[in-house]
């Protein structure tokens, strides 16, 4: 891969340590996927940030890493970390965990990455402009930037998103090139889609097509949050990164559309189906979490809307950023959540915080994300939307 003169001292690790560490990761992704050379970012999102996930030893590379004075160049912005950092000793979340998650967030604070904690940077700032090129981990936040945003990015891991975050650099292959942003499968749906049918949607196209790029044609228009939802469902199912609809997305007029490898029907038969399959049990959950993608304030408002005036029968976790969290107290939402026995939780998620070690045996998800991942937490799951799950 061609490296300027710049490139190659750091590289060769004129500008310190940890940016040679940096270069060492982009330059070897770069060869591995025969990238030319590397090309600015304007921004870059984070994930690898729950202990949960990361354990002690990836506790202990970010610590190097800031022993070798490790500097984000570009904006940055955090995935979900293991806990809510107000609230964990009364989630019960173990205190041992709980330090090492501490330590983990002063790491990243230590290198200027931004502590948002969560999912949707796009909802909180980190808002990438038509056509630039970012380095974006989390896959769900990945197909957004990519298909909503028209952003360029390709799926990093922790690593490399930071190592980018750090060079202000990424390798331009994959998704960063036009030419492999043309969608190749037609998807044609049949039906009206409303609330969690985008999710089911997105699971039964993402294990159909697994990398490929869907265009669809739909009846109706999605919002942002039926978006967020599509897509977190496509890139969970399959590792689907890009995605258009006709007369929605900002790409859809712009790409080639003649060449479709695969054409697929979606019917109302084959929706009931999938979403069927997203459930792991019949029985009633004991704990309902709502925000996987982390919940807008769109998605909190309609769950005030739901709960107002009820007591629950079980748990509930509405999970979102700390900054829609803080929007959601001043709208009253959160008083009401709270009232009927919710809880709104900022900075993690059903996925990324111990719940398996908190005594839940069910649990009540309108993700399809979500219903993917937690039965490997030994949970069974029951996929509906809300009103259904309560
Ligand atoms: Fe976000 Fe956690 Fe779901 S990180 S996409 S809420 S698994």
């Amino acid at each position: 891969m061609y490296l300027t003169r710049e490139e190659e001292k750091m590289y060769e690790g004129e500008f310190g340590e940890a940016v040679r560490i940096s270069m060492e990761i982009l330059v070897t992704l770069g060869d591995i996927y025969d990238a030319d050379r590397l090309i600015n970012i304007s921004s870059a999102q984070v994930s690898g940030a729950s202990y949960k996930t990361i354990g002690d030893a990836g506790l202990e590379y970010l610590e190097d890493m800031v022993k070798n004075s490790a500097t984000t160049s570009v904006y940055t912005t955090l995935n979900p970390i293991g806990m809510d950092l107000k609230r964990w000793e009364e989630l019960n979340i173990p205190s041992n965990f709980a330090k090492k998650q501490i330590k983990i967030v002063k790491a990243y604070q230590k290198m200027g990455v931004t502590l948002s904690c969560t999912c949707t940077p796009y909802f909180c700032g980190n808002i990438p402009t038509f056509k630039s090129h970012i380095a974006w981990s989390e896959s769900s936040a990945v197909i957004y930037a990519n298909s909503v945003l028209g952003a360029r990015t390709n799926r990093e891991g922790g690593p490399s998103a930071l190592a980018a975050a750090i060079c202000g650099k990424t390798p331009r292959y994959g998704y960063h090139l036009e030419e492999n942003r043309n969608p190749n499968v037609l998807v044609e749906v049949k039906e009206k889609l409303n609330g969690i049918d985008y999710a089911v949607l997105g699971y039964l196209i993402g294990k159909e097509i697994n990398d490929k790029i869907p265009y669809f044609k739909m009846l109706n228009r999605p919002d942002v949050d039926d978006l967020k939802n599509l897509g977190a469902a496509l890139a969970s199912a399959g590792a689907v990164a890009l995605y258009h609809i006709e007369g929605v997305t900002p790409e859809y007029s712009l790409i080639d559309k003649n060449e479709f490898e695969d054409k697929i029907t979606v019917t109302k038969k084959d929706l009931k189906a999938a979403k069927e399959e997203l459930s792991t049990t019949n029985e009633k959950p004991e704990i309902v979490c709502i925000g996987c993608p982390h919940s807008s304030i769109q998605d909190i408002k309609k769950v005030a809307e739901i709960v107002a005036n009820k007591k629950l029968n079980c748990d509930l976790w509405v999970c979102t950023s700390l900054s829609t969290k803080i929007m959601a107290d001043r709208m009253g939402y959160t008083k009401i959540i709270e009232k009927s026995g919710g809880k709104i939780l900022c900075d993690t998620c059903m996925v990324v915080t111990p719940i398996e070690d908190l005594g839940y045996k069910t649990i009540g998800v309108d993700s399809a994300k979500a219903a993917i991942y937690l039965p490997s937490n030994n949970l069974d799951v029951i996929f509906n939307d809300l009103n259904n799950l309560i």
